[in-house]
């Protein structure tokens, strides 16, 4: 990963940057099928994507990005493509390291990782703590994650505190449910990217995006590039947010 070669890319100067962006990388598989090559060649190429985004992320001083790479409905597809995309993130993920130290990124994990091999926990524990004090750009791996379980989970450790006397049944609030998932300690959501053409949130952050803004794409996830993440933060930096509230004319 090279996040040197700055000229290829141009520097945004819009008012309304998003400070965290979310993408749905989706559309390998049908990458892989266009070229008549098998579905992990589209999760191999889909990598690329995925330093690009990192790279435009950097340069454009995002705070966080947040990729979801694995869903907890994504234990359906075959075995095979299951453990090749395992395989994939572990390698990824030992050949990177060298790039947060020197691209000063923070790496974050959310998702439930104890179903994964000890081999790939172990190496996203390390990623974690060796990165933990870098201050650039936080990048957030969803992996085996889903929007319902993050609720699921920050409710358990709410009911547990009530349980124990320490939190008042009566005092929950959205800003407690908030502080208890996987997100807490990040910015919220401003912008989600959804690749691949399919208009859906297939169980990604749920309770997080409320209020984001939403940009869908055909380009499937291999394809995505500078250009296409740049169009979505122009789309972005046009709207307005109104949380509910009004416009005055
Ligand atoms: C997204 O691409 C990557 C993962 C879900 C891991 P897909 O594999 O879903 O690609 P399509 O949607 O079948 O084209
Ligand atoms: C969403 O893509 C999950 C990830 C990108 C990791 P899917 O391909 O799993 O979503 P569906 O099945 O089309 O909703
Ligand atoms: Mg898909």
């Amino acid at each position: 990963m090279e996040y040197k070669s700055l000229s290829e890319y141009t520097k945004q100067d819009y008012k309304n940057i998003p400070r965290h962006v979310a993408i749905i990388m989706d559309g390998n598989g049908r990458w892989a099928n266009k070229q008549g090559k098998m579905r992990i060649l589209g999760h191999k190429e889909g990598f690329k994507a995925v330093k690009k985004a990192i790279k435009f992320s950097i340069i454009n001083n995002l705070k966080v990005l947040t990729l979801y790479a694995f869903s907890s409905e994504n234990w359906n597809r075959p075995l095979l493509e299951i453990e090749s995309l395992m395989e994939l993130f572990s390698f990824s993920l030992d050949s990177e390291i060298k790039n947060f130290k020197k691209y000063n990124i923070q790496f974050k994990v959310i998702g439930d990782i104890t179903y994964f091999n000890k081999k790939l926990q172990n190496s996203i524990c390390n990623a974690e703590q060796k990165t933990v004090n870098n201050s650039g750009l936080i990048l957030n791996i969803a992996a085996n994650y889903g929007g319902r379980w993050d609720i699921i989970q920050s409710v358990k450790k709410i009911i547990k505190k009530v349980q124990k006397g320490i939190l008042d049944a009566n005092k929950i609030t959205e800003n407690t449910l908030s502080q208890y998932l996987s997100t807490s300690k990040f910015l919220p959501v401003d912008l989600v990217i959804r690749t691949g053409g399919e208009k859906r949130i297939s169980n990604f952050l749920l309770w997080q995006i409320a209020y984001s803004e939403l940009y869908f794409t055909d380009v499937l996830w291999p394809d995505f590039n500078q250009y296409i993440f740049q169009d979505a933060i122009k789309s972005f930096a046009s709207r307005e947010r109104r949380f509910g509230g009004f416009k005055k004319y």
